[in-house]
C-alpha cells in the first residue's frame, strides 16, 4: 500500500482528488491538513470533512492548519469554485467539526514517526509544508516524497501569464519548500490541461457508473466548467489535483519528466508566483524537483472511474 499525507484547500477539484485518495484501496491515508487557498481555511475545511463523509472515511483524520499565507494577505478563487468552493449547489457544509491538534504539528509527528515511508501530496498553497518545515527541518529527508500540484512547467498560468494559483497564492512559502532539500515532484497546470479535462461524455459515463459519488465529482464542478470552456479554452473540465493525486498514488501514469532546478519567484511584479524550470541547468543549481512534462489520460481516466465505482466505506 501506498502511504499519503494530503495537504488541501478543499475546493472541488480537491474534492475529487480526496475521493480518488479514500477510495482507493492499495492507499493508506495518514492524516489530511487542510489550509486556506480557494476558499477561507473554514470552508476548505467543512468541505474536507463533507468528502470524507461522503465516502464513510472518518476514521481517516482531518486537521485545521494556517488560515492566511506567510506574508501576503489571503488571496481566493471563488469565481472557480463557487462562494462555498463545492459550485454552490446547495451542499450542507456546515457544522462538521475536524479532529484535535493542529495541523502543522500532526504533520510533523507523522511523518517523522515513519521515515521514509509517507508521500505528501499537496493540492493547495504551500503555507502549512513551509511552516512545518520551518519547525522542523527534518520533515525534508523524512518525506519519501513531496508530489505537489502547483506551478507551471511549461506555457502559460491560470491567475497571470506567469504563475499558477498554488504558488501565486503564497509565493514566499513555496521558495521555502522548493529550497528546502525534499524530494520533490511538480505537477504544473498544463499537465491537467493536456492529459487530465475531463469532457461532456466523461462526466455523462461518471455520473452513470458512479451513482451518487460519481455525480458528486461532477456536479461541484459547476464554476469550474465555466471557467475551463470560457477562460482556458478547454474542451471540458481540467482536473489538476485528481492527476496529482493520481501520479502521486501510482507513478507509473507519468510518461515523461525532467530533473531540474526549480526556482519560485517571490519578487513582487509582473513574474510573482512563477515557477521558473530550469531543465539544462543553465544556473548551475542542483536539481530540487522531478517535473512532470506528460502523463497518461487512460491511467488518470481508470483511477477516477474506479474510485467513484467502489462502494463507500470499503
Ligand atoms: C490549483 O488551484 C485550484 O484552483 C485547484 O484546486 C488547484 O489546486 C490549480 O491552479
Ligand atoms: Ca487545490
Amino acid at each position: 500500500a501506498k502511504t499519503l499525507w494530503i495537504d488541501t484547500d478543499t475546493g472541488s477539484d480537491d474534492a475529487v482528488a480526496l475521493v480518488m485518495a479514500f477510495q482507493n484501496p492499495n492507499v493508506e491515508i495518514a492524516g489530511i491538513s487542510v489550509v486556506a487557498g480557494n476558499i477561507s481555511l473554514e470552508k476548505a475545511l467543512q468541505n474536507a470533512l463533507y468528502t470524507r463523509e461522503l465516502c464513510g472515511a472518518q476514521h481517516i483524520p482531518v486537521y485545521a492548519g494556517l488560515a492566511v499565507p506567510l506574508i501576503r494577505g489571503p488571496f481566493h478563487a471563488e469565481n472557480v469554485h463557487g462562494e462555498d468552493g463545492m459550485g454552490d449547489i446547495g451542499l450542507p457544509l456546515s457544522g462538521r467539526v475536524a479532529d484535535e491538534g493542529h495541523a502543522i504539528d500532526r504533520m510533523i509527528e507523522t511523518i517523522l514517526a515513519r521515515p521514509g515511508e509517507i508521500t505528501l501530496v499537496t493540492l493547495g498553497p504551500l503555507t502549512n509544508v513551509a511552516v512545518a518545515l520551518a519547525r522542523e527541518p527534518k520533515l525534508a529527508t523524512a518525506v519519501k516524497h513531496c508530489v505537489i500540484m502547483g506551478g507551471i512547467g511549461d506555457g502559460p498560468g491560470n491567475v497571470t501569464p506567469a504563475a499558477e494559483f498554488n504558488i501565486y497564492a503564497d509565493p514566499d512559502a513555496a521558495r521555502m519548500v522548493f529550497q528546502s532539500g525534499m524530494p520533490i515532484v511538480m505537477c504544473g497546470w498544463e499537465i491537467s490541461c493536456r492529459h487530465a479535462v475531463v469532457e461532456p461524455a466523461d462526466t455523462d459515463e461518471l455520473k452513470r457508473v458512479g451513482g451518487a459519488l460519481g455525480a458528486f465529482c461532477v456536479d461541484i464542478q459547476r464554476f469550474l466548467v465555466e471557467f475551463a470552456t470560457k477562460i482556458s479554452g478547454l474542451p471540458g473540465i481540467d482536473l489538476p489535483d485528481p492527476i496529482t493525486m493520481a501520479i502521486a498514488i501510482d507513478p507509473s501514469i507519468v510518461t515523461k519528466s525532467s530533473e531540474a532546478y526549480v526556482e519560485v519567484v517571490n519578487a513582487d511584479g509582473p513574474a510573482l508566483g512563477q515557477t521558473i524550470v530550469d531543465r539544462k541547468l543553465h544556473a548551475g543549481k542542483p536539481v530540487n524537483a522531478t517535473v512532470v512534462d506528460s502523463a497518461s489520460r487512460d491511467g488518470f481516466m481508470k483511477m477516477l472511474t474506479d474510485a467513484v465505482t467502489r462502494p463507500v466505506g470499503g
